[in-house]
């Protein structure tokens, strides 16, 4: 079969079955452009053709593909964590800009799955010593993997440090207190009729283990265990969902934090918020 064929009769949307042809048979836009006659050799099409069986099955390209770009850094992810949101940008966005370039800091990130945020910020702040906790043992050990590829193993904060376990309580006694910690927690209600649309990612990433008809169980939570954990100035900002953003502001500016503030996304939509502890 010919990529062109290939490409009209493979049932997926074009520009995913561009991608699988790229990946998975190494044929750039421009080389089918070139030379959409030329034949698909068998194992390619063989792996072209299971990889659009799972996307016609509904499964998301980034799991299909094993990999997801987020903040420029190609992270693997798989059906035991999120797949990164561009969405989640704006949460490293504000953390990179509470911290100097080149300068020491104490950065947690709650709730890491593939250490998409944890890693990005790491990446670009070489001298922050960077910890991450999920209650998944899969989902650390990919974070972990993910780490080892995507950063220098001698920077300046040394290699990430992974807790498996509940939120703060996670923390090994000797973690110490934090410049900055953010999280992107598990925030949709029980009843969301969303949750059809996401089936394929973890129930424990999107619900949490504690579903409430609000869907800020785990907020309140972690709001409650991290502020107490702030150094002074230090900032804590969360991911929520569109419609969360005034109860979230509540919640943090109830454990004492200042300049409480929600930031927007690419739609324009308040999805996340900060808050910031007390000077000295
Ligand atoms: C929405 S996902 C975010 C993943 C990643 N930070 C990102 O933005 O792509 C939430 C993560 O929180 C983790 N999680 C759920 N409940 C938790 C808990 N009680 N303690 C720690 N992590 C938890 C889930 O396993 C999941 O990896």
């Amino acid at each position: 079969m010919s990529r062109d064929e290939w490409l009209r009769a493979c049932g997926v949307e074009r520009a995913d079955a561009l991608v699988l042809l790229r990946e998975l048979a190494g044929v750039s836009r421009a080389a089918l452009l070139a030379h959409p006659e030329a034949a698909l050799e068998p194992r390619c099409l063989a792996q072209l053709e299971r990889a659009g069986a799972r996307l016609r099955a509904g499964e998301p390209l980034a799991y299909v593909l094993g990999w997801r770009e987020f903040y420029g850094l190609r992270l693997e992810v798989g059906p035991q964590v999120l797949i990164p949101r561009a969405d989640t940008e704006v949460l490293v966005e504000f953390a990179l800009a509470h911290l100097e370039p080149c300068g020491p800091a104490e950065v947690l990130d709650l709730g890491t799955g593939s250490g998409a945020i944890a890693i990005a910020i790491a990446h670009e702040r070489p001298a922050a010593r960077v910890q991450g906790v999920d209650t998944s043992a899969e989902a650390l050990e990919l974070a972990r993997r993910n780490a080892r590829r995507l950063l220098p193993a001698a920077r300046p904060g040394g290699v990430p440090l992974w807790h498996l376990g509940d939120w703060m309580q996670a923390l090994p006694p000797d973690a110490g207190d934090f410049d900055l910690i953010v999280s992107n927690p598990p925030y949709v209600a029980e009843d969301d009729p969303h949750l059809q649309a996401l089936r394929h990612e973890p129930a424990l990433a999107l619900v949490g283990g504690r579903a409430s008809a609000d869907g800020l169980a785990d907020i309140r939570l972690l709001v409650a265990q991290a502020a107490p954990r702030l150094r002074a100035r230090g900032w804590l900002a969360l991911e929520h969902g569109y419609d969360q953003a005034a109860a979230v502001r509540q919640l943090l500016l109830r454990v004492g934090l200042r300049e409480v503030h929600s930031l927007r996304d690419l739609a324009g939509i308040e999805r996340v918020s900060a808050g910031r502890a007390p000077g000295p």
